[in-house]
């Protein structure tokens, strides 16, 4: 007997964020500083990972209980092996009307080339794809690793070409860092069929040292762009779309910006944030998760996860980007780094 779940706050649960490794192949400043994410790291082990069977018996509650989207994330999706077959179970998933499930990946697409056309046959629907900057140079300086942005625009453009588009692009602005690039970013893909969004540098995790002052606000990267490529605002096309949508006046595509400081967007957020070791995270600015492996692992019926889930699902009352303001508190619990439970 499931139901229509509503949080504390009446929000449905719509999406699930699924973390399959809490590694990954760059060191974004803002993300994975490399002082911090260095040898001596200690990654979780093999054996503290989900399988693919327990991810598929888990997203299958949520399924029923009204996950209709599902996004792999990580670390790096791609890095986790064969993952191409965990695409395939969990496209394999059905609603109770017997609906497929919407199902997208974000990567940093450094594998993009070589996985595209698996995971398009493994019957994933679309991809996100991290870039910060086009400029080889500031690229290589971002993800601190010396990655060519040459490999991920061919990661894109394979995309394309494997029918995994129209192919969203992120770029995390962080002010002195990559500002500069906004207006190349935006006319490189303008015209073209993927769609730039621009994200406001956040404060999730306990490691990159976020501040107020790096926060380019999206109203000032709407301004910058639309003084060169005039813009025209656009509906949403769905509720609780973390992006909000402008349009080329010409017509040749749009761009989105996520405000998550400047404009939070908690009042319609459907999404539940599962662990690469099978914790259920609420909210991206969660400290603390919901343990789902203990169930799986000893012999839990699929009513007992059923029932977790709606239990948590229930008394969820998280809204961290509204309160924001009030929460700069240094007392306050760690929270969960953003390479552990995915964007
Ligand atoms: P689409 O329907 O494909 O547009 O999905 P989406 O908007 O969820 O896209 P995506 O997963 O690419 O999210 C983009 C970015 O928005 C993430 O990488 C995060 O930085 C941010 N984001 C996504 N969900 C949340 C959220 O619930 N809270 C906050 N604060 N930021 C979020
Ligand atoms: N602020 C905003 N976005 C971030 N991402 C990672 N760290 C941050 C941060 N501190 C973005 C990545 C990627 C997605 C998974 O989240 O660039 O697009
Ligand atoms: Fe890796 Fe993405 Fe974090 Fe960069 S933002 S370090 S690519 S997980
Ligand atoms: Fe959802 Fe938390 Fe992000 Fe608000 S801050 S939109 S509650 S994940």
């Amino acid at each position: 007997p499931v139901g229509l779940l509503g949080d504390a706050l009446g929000r449905p649960l719509h999406d699930l964020r699924i973390s399959v490794t809490d590694r990954c192949n760059f060191r974004c400043v803002y993300c994975m500083p490399k002082d911090v994410f260095d040898k001596e790291y200690q990654f979780l082990p093999h054996s503290a990972l989900l399988t693919f069977e327990e991810i598929t018996r888990v997203a299958r509650q949520f399924v029923a209980h009204g996950v209709r989207k599902i996004r792999l994330t990580g670390g790096e999706p791609l890095l986790r092996k064969n993952i191409e077959r965990l695409v395939e179970m969990l496209a394999a998933l059905r609603t109770p009307e017997g609906e497929e499930i919407d199902l997208t990946l974000t990567t940093n697409g450094t594998l993009l080339k070589q996985k595209a056309q698996a995971l398009k046959a493994a019957g994933l629907k679309r991809v996100t794809v991290s870039l910060d900057s086009l400029n080889d140079e500031a690229f290589r300086r971002m993800n601190d690793v010396d990655f060519p942005v040459a490999r991920v625009l061919e990661g894109i453009d394979a995309a394309h070409a494997a029918g995994l588009g129209p192919v969203k692009i992120n770029m995390v602005v962080k002010k002195g860092l990559n500002d500069h690039e906004i207006l190349p970013m935006a006319r490189h893909f303008k015209g073209t069929p993927a769609i730039l969004r621009f994200i406001e540098y956040m404060d999730v995790g306990a490691s990159n040292g976020w501040r107020m002052e790096e926060v380019l606000p999206s109203n000032e990267v709407v301004r910058r762009i639309a003084a060169e490529l005039p813009l025209v605002e656009a509906d949403p096309n769905y509720v609780g779309e973390t992006a909000e949508r402008w349009r080329y006046a010409d017509g040749s595509g749009e761009i989105g910006v996520i405000s998550s400081v400047t404009h939070a967007f908690c009042g319609d957020c459907s999404r539940a944030r599962l662990s690469t070791e099978g914790k259920v995270y609420t909210c991206l600015f969660a400290s603390q998760g919901h343990d789902l492996r203990g169930i799986v692992r000893n012999g839990g019926s699929d009513a007992e996860l059923a029932g977790a889930i709606a239990q948590l699902w229930s008394h969820r009352g998280d809204r961290y980007s509204e309160l924001r303001s009030g929460l700069q508190d240094e007392a306050a619990p760690r929270k969960v780094e953003m390479s552990y439970i995915g964007g």
